[in-house]
């Protein structure tokens, strides 16, 4: 995992070296992460590729609550934008991939198969921010393990074409972008998942938040985990972390139930689970 501290310096080198890269490609390949599939875009993504044809990749989708993630592919689709889910460690990925990057330059494809240019292999890069998998992707596309150095901001080096298939073809830098520092709730869902440095935000407001969360959208797996009562599965989410403290036998070291909450989510011992929710956003939409 590529820890990154992002200052502003580092932010407009990254989005230059993004905007460098966007020349050579026909399609950029946008990775989020299926339990974030808002929070973990980058904000400024839309201005950095301008009309550059996209394809967003929600990764890790076994991580993911499988029915919110078709709902976000068809946000994105009625946001005129290709959306397909994937596991970047499984085989198919490939074939799904190369599948839905042709579709995306279906109409490019023709016209220049009019002209008689054919077998042409699509040219794409992957952009994302740190952890939503791009290296684990790459891999996956080149079909071998490949050391990817310039999996840093602001790395610039010569384009290396990394073959995937006739028809597809990966930069073999992958373009690094920020996240969405700037709202607290994206802040906490993205520690949560483990996206950002696990000092940033403290443990408890994490565990406050990952526990309310989970006891509105999934409050059976809740109850179930964590062997609660009706009366103690409705208590305010402060209460329910003494309780399970002392559940735990951790006595007042609340640091312990902290940690072992977090990882709990991380490892889907909380079963699938998706942090960002379309109802949610159209709840904002509709209150501007
Ligand atoms: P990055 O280049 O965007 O920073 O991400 P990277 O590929 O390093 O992936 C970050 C973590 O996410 C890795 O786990 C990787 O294995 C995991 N990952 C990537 N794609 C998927 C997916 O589709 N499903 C699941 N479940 N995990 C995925 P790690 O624990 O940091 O490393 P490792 O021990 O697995 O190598």
């Amino acid at each position: 995992m590529v820890i990154i501290q992002w200052f502003p310096g580092h932010m407009s080198k990254a989005r230059r070296q993004v905007q460098e890269n966007l020349k050579h490609v026909d399609l950029v390949m946008e990775l989020v992460d299926a339990r974030l599939p808002l929070s973990s875009r980058n904000p400024m993504l839309d201005k950095i590729i301008g009309n550059k044809p996209r394809l967003v990749i929600i990764n890790k989708k076994d991580l993911g609550d499988a029915t919110e993630t078709q709902r976000w592919v068809q946000y994105f689709d009625s946001q005129g934008i290709a959306a397909v889910p994937i596991n970047a460690k499984e085989q198919q990925t490939v074939k799904k991939l190369t599948q839905a990057a042709k579709e995306v330059l279906a109409e490019k494809l023709q016209r220049a198969a009019e002209r008689g240019i054919r077998n042409k292999a699509i040219r794409t890069m992957i952009v994302g921010i740190p952890n939503v998998g791009k290296s684990t992707l790459m891999n996956r596309l080149a079909g071998k393990k490949i050391a990817v150095t310039g999996n840093k901001p602001g790395v610039t080096k010569g384009q290396q074409w990394l073959k995937t298939n006739e028809a597809l073809e990966i930069l073999d830098t992958p373009g690094i972008l920020w996240p969405k520092f700037e709202d607290q709730t994206i802040g906490l869902k993205l520690a949560l998942t483990g996206a950002i440095k696990d000092d940033l935000i403290p443990k408890d407001e994490i565990t406050l938040f990952g526990l309310a969360f989970f006891q509105q959208y999934y409050p059976s797996i809740l109850e179930k985990r964590y062997n609660l009562s009706d009366q103690e599965f409705n208590l305010p989410a402060a209460d329910q972390i003494m309780l399970l403290t002392k559940k735990y036998g951790f006595k007042e070291d609340y640091d312990r139930f902290y940690d072992l909450f977090i990882k709990d989510v991380r490892d889907g011992k909380l079963g699938t689970y998706t942090l960002d929710h379309v109802s949610e956003l159209k709840h904002e939409e509709d209150n501007q």
